[in-house]
């Protein structure tokens, strides 16, 4: 089955040329994109989608979240709005609603925070585990994860439980807990902070989850400098998440670990640094600096972090138009970092075939044939027309999902 998708205004590929194309159509065939190019040369197709004039963007790649989660922490945020400020200690209160809840229900709490987000113009999700904080809840959440997003992460390393010590319960993240979930996941990541697990401790999961054979990520200087960004680096991880609060040095590391990338091979990549501006904002905490990061060499990716305590959203759009509005970032910028961005973090930015995936975040010829036409002519209504609806259509691997 093939789908033209005709009569483009405005056609931002984020492909490795930054191609904007005018008048433009794309041709979706299964789950790929078989050509793109101006609307006057398009081959013919089984069926035609007439875009009326409006704007196509790679569907948003959000690589950072926390959806496999029960209840809410509504109270938590009105005291911080009161005041108060953010603390790791509040991730204790979500696991406890998510232990108390059955598999069922949190698989359909996620898939509903999946719905969301899909109908919003996501159309490549990664998320974590982090609320369940002992073998068979972590286990179960990776269980879970995995059949409900496109990229899972080990997130033991979040908190320490309460009523144990944290030398033994990072020798808990290191072992048993580590081998009960490696079948579900890709990536591990930890909350290397001040309050969760310090540098000595981070260092420790990064080295069991890299010798497990995962990818790494960091959340990292969040709540003030700390070591989050130096380890990511060295470990070779593929995004610190985060970023708030960084020295020269953190932004000269992260630079200098794309130093030796061939974007053409997908070889030499480095650590995306991963902006989070829905939470810097929830959280009252200076917006991290997208655009020095930008300016200093460092490959940039926007994500949601849609969790009940930082970060209570999925729009990619929201984070968008923060970027461009509050951070400094165009529009192109900003698009960039949603799509092709959270694609480089996730290790899916390239080739045709990457271990039986399709590259993601770009729109060229091979890739998966995720794409969301927006309500509006050009991708710049997003920050011109904050906090409207602009998602019109949106196909993931091919099939219309809105
Ligand atoms: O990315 N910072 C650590 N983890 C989440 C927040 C988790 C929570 O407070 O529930 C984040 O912001």
């Amino acid at each position: 089955m093939s789908t033209l998708i005709t009569n483009i205004a405005e056609l931002m590929t984020q492909d490795p040329e930054h191609r904007v194309l005018k008048n433009a159509a794309v041709l979706v065939e299964g789950e790929r994109i078989a050509w793109l190019g101006q609307a006057a040369d398009a081959p013919a197709a089984d069926e035609a989608v007439d875009a009326g004039g409006r704007a196509l963007l790679p569907g948003w790649v959000d690589s950072h979240t926390h959806l496999i989660f029960a209840g809410d922490r509504t109270a938590e945020f009105e005291a911080r709005m009161a005041g108060e400020s953010y603390s790791a200690g509040g991730i204790a209160v979500t696991t406890g609603a998510t232990r108390a809840t059955g598999d069922f229900d949190l698989t359909r709490l996620a898939l509903g925070r999946v719905a969301e987000a899909v109908s919003q113009g996501t159309t490549y999700l990664e998320t974590k585990t982090g609320y369940g904080l002992d073998t068979d809840n972590e286990a179960r959440s990776a269980r879970i994860a995995s059949t409900v997003v496109d990229e899972v992460t080990y997130l033991g390393a979040h908190l320490v439980p309460a009523g144990m010590d944290a030398e033994e319960y990072t020798d808990l993240v290191c072992g048993p807990m580590l081998s009960a979930v490696r079948p579900f996941v890709r990536w591990a990541d930890v909350f290397c902070e001040r309050g969760a697990f310090d540098e000595d401790q981070s260092r420790r999961v990064l080295r069991a989850c890299k010798d497990a054979g995962l990818g790494l990520r960091v959340h990292g200087n969040q709540l003030g400098e700390g070591p989050g960004v130096r380890l990511a680096v060295e470990f070779g991880a593929a995004s610190v998440d985060h970023v708030n609060y960084l020295s020269a040095a953190d932004v000269d590391a992260l630079a200098d670990s794309w130093s030796g990338w061939d974007s053409s091979k997908g070889t030499g990549r480095g650590t995306v640094a991963t902006c989070l501006p829905a939470c810097d904002l929830s959280t009252r905490q200076p917006l991290a600096p997208g655009r020095e990061l930008l300016d200093a060499g460092v490959q940039l990716a926007l994500a949601s972090n849609c969790n009940p305590g930082t970060s209570y959203t999925s729009s990619m759009a929201f984070c968008v138009t923060t970027a461009v509005l509050q951070m400094g970032l165009s529009v192109h910028e900003a698009v960039r970092a949603a799509t092709y961005g959270g694609a480089l973090a996730l290790g899916r930015e390239s080739g045709t075939d990457v271990d039986g995936e399709r590259a993601v975040g770009s729109i060229a010829v091979g890739h998966r044939a995720d794409l969301h036409l927006l309500n509006a002519p050009s991708a710049t209504h997003l920050a011109y027309r904050p906090g409207m609806p602009l998602t019109h259509a949106v196909w993931r691997a091919g099939v219309r999902a809105r």
